[in-house]
């Protein structure tokens, strides 16, 4: 059994009931990520999105994918961003619907509720090791992808965030023994099961890491995730063992894994 992030009614209800969690984790990368070039506009290049075309983003969250790339998007772009989540929908109309060409839906991606060869390209940035079936999910998205079209699927590698599994694993070792769901969709595996629906998979990887020099950023990605699990002692372990490092070291160093997927001819 892997952990609660592959439980679609815990996510829903809680880890993305809104864009809060995300942000906290999103905030950290953008603030101590050693590859400055920015993530969101390296994926959009790689998506290739044409003037004129109709794009599903599933698992959209708050429209992250979007907003630092609203200065390229092409012209005449039809662009519907949905997530099983209420709250992330309502987020990113919240950040986007005075754009032209953005639509917004509560949609699990099990079941896409659009006609066989709508879109040019569907994106899912990631989120495919959060769904409870990932081939059902990937044979909806054969069946409303256009035959030229192209998915762009963004997951980790198991060693993404490593350090941050290390810290927590002797204060939670009970939690921790379960497999992370990043096991079922990760860098290593994403282009076989890719490949059971799709001719074409590339992977391209973006290098980086981590130097954080502000415990409390750390300590809010921790809490995100693993918040409801810890308790006064925990978080104080926790920020004396970041402070020490950030001390001793100038930073505290954290490894990340991550790209994406191009996958075209779908079959
Ligand atoms: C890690 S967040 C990624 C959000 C966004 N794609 C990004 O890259 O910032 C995962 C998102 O997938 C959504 N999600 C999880 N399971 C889903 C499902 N079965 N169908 C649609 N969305 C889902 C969550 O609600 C959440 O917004």
């Amino acid at each position: 059994m892997f952990d609660q992030f592959c439980d679609s009614a815990y996510l829903k209800k809680s880890q993305y009931k809104n864009a809060d969690n995300l942000n906290a984790r999103i905030a950290l990368h953008q603030r101590f990520s050693t590859n400055k070039a920015d993530w969101q506009d390296w994926v959009f290049k790689k998506a290739d999105i044409q003037t004129g075309q109709e794009v599903l983003e599933i698992g959209s969250g708050p429209g992250s994918f979007w907003k630092p790339n609203l200065h390229q998007i092409p012209e005449n772009l039809t662009s519907v961003l949905t997530d099983i989540s209420i709250g992330m929908v309502k987020n990113a109309k919240t950040l986007l619907e005075t754009y032209p060409g953005f639509h917004f839906s509560n949609v699990d991606s099990m079941r896409l509720p659009f006609k066989q060869d709508s879109f040019d390209r569907v994106i899912a940035n990631h989120m495919l090791y959060h769904v409870p079936d990932i081939a059902t999910v990937l044979r909806e998205t054969t069946r409303v992808i256009k035959p030229n079209g192209i998915m762009v699927a963004a997951t980790n590698g198991e060693n993404h965030m490593l350090e941050t599994y290390t810290l927590l694993s002797h204060l939670l070792p009970e939690f921790f023994s379960k497999p992370r769901v990043l096991r079922r969709f990760n860098l290593d595996n994403g282009e076989s099961l890719l490949r059971k629906k799709f001719n074409s998979v590339e992977l391209h990887l973006y290098e980086d890491s981590l130097k954080v020099t502000e415990a409390q950023p750390l300590l809010d990605y921790l809490d995100s995730l693993w918040g409801a699990y810890f308790d006064e002692s925990i978080r104080t372990t926790l920020r004396n063992l970041i402070e020490h490092e950030i001390a001793a070291k100038g930073f505290f160093f954290i490894q990340k894994s991550t790209g994406v997927f191009i996958a075209k001819n779908p079959k």
